[in-house]
């Protein structure tokens, strides 16, 4: 079975999105975790953006031993220069080089002739070259290039020494098909250079995750990607949602990851609490939504086998337990096992009493607490269940406890 690479990118495109900035401490603490979640590549920074920046590449560089550690530069001498000089302490460096290849952007944003861009990336990827063990090309908004002119740059940056060449998917605009066939076409351009493809997908409309894994299927070795998807503006493809695609879907695709899934909720967790930016409850995978059941039907299911509505256990990626939560759409067999685990287990007669009172008091509010399950198991199992549980006494206490 082929190997992706998983590149994450959360301390650089992630931390570009307002609200994700880290300091060093906090760049140090989650590139810890990210080497314990088996990412291949940390790319932990833009170093000529500022001094803080260039400091943090610098010390994560230096903590870093199994992962690759990575830094972007543009295509201009004293970026490299800094991301050189920020990945002194690196293992194994990689040197991120990138020039955005579309007509847009060179005319409106950079004002360079396409072949003026053409020799900037030669002369830059060989100078990164020269002096880095390992150099990255990256053609900015490749997906809105023209492909004949992307197969250019695409030549020019592996004969200058780029052993890895990221085609990204910058503004979020392609289709999985259109994707796909950009990295055919560059593949068969570059023909038996040893090159490597990578995919860099942007969220705008929602298919980073879908586009990552066309770009696999084309012949991509290596994604780009970040933990809870977070990036610039609708975020980077979600490295959880791709690995774990890539999983469940060992069928269709054969490729396998070096990524420890059971590291996969802690390591999402740990960026929320270093951010202090909560995942939405419904964000496939690590969402706390992702593994919580509330519909009757859906809870007996899940009861008698969990594979009818789970595609995966949420113990193979480390999160605690799936919850069986008691709403207005939740069955007896589902209030039966949570009251049992809530060490009040009801049977007959007193379970068809709190089942009604939990109905009735689910349609009234948003959420059941334990605490009023508890309650309304308390007052059915005395033969008196009420529709409004009433807050006092403690359950502990009324069960004697
Ligand atoms: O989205 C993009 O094009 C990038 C490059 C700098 C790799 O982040
Ligand atoms: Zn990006």
């Amino acid at each position: 079975m082929d190997t992706v690479r998983i590149f994450d990118t959360t301390l650089r495109d992630g931390e570009q999105s307002p609200g994700f900035s880290m300091n060093t401490e906090e760049k140090l603490r989650l590139a810890a975790q990210l080497e314990e979640l088996g990412v291949d590549v940390i790319e932990a920074g833009f170093p000529i953006a500022s001094a803080g920046d260039l400091e943090a590449v610098h010390a994560v560089a230096g903590r870093i031993r199994r992962s690759q550690v990575a830094a972007l530069a543009r295509a201009a001498q004293p970026d490299i220069d800094a991301a050189l000089r920020a990945l002194e302490p690196a293992a194994r460096p990689r040197v991120h080089v990138f020039l955005a290849t579309s007509d847009l952007h060179l005319e409106h944003k950079l004002r360079l002739s396409r072949p003026e861009a053409l020799e900037r990336v030669g002369r830059m990827v060989r100078y990164a070259a020269e002096r880095s063990q390992e150099v990255e090309f990256s053609a900015e908004d490749a997906s809105r290039s023209d492909p004949e002119y992307l197969g250019q740059v695409a030549l020019a940056a592996a004969d200058a020494g780029a052993t890895i060449i990221n085609l990204p998917d910058t503004v979020g605009y392609t289709t999985p098909e259109e994707y796909a066939a950009m990295f055919r076409g560059v593949a068969r351009r570059l023909g038996s250079r040893r090159v490597s493809l990578s995919a860099h997908c942007h969220n705008d409309l929602g298919m980073a995750v879908a586009n990552s894994l066309a770009a696999v299927a084309a012949g991509a070795r290596q994604v780009e990607c970040t933990i809870n998807g977070i990036g610039e503006r609708a975020g980077n493809a979600s490295l959880e949602e791709f690995v774990v695609a890539l999983k469940v879907r060992g069928d269709r695709f054969a490729l396998r990851t070096g990524i420890r899934l059971d590291q996969i909720y802690r390591t999402s967790r740990l960026l929320s609490e270093i951010t202090g930016v909560h995942v939405p409850p419904n964000k496939a995978v690590v969402g706390a939504n992702a593994f919580a059941h509330e519909a009757g039907i859906h809870q007996d299911g899940i009861l008698k086998n969990p594979l009818t509505y789970e595609i995966v256990s949420p113990e193979t990626l480390g999160i605690p337990a799936r919850r069986l939560v008691i709403g207005k759409h939740s069955g007896r067999n589902a209030l039966r096992a949570r009251l049992s685990e809530l060490g009040c287990p009801l049977a007959g007669d007193a379970l068809e009493a709190a089942y009604r009172a939990v109905t009735e008091h689910a349609d009234q509010s948003k959420n059941l607490s334990d605490r009023d399950l508890l309650h309304i198991a308390i007052r059915a199992s005395r033969g008196a269940a009420s529709t409004s549980p009433s807050p006092e006494p403690s359950p502990a206490t009324a069960l004697g406890g």
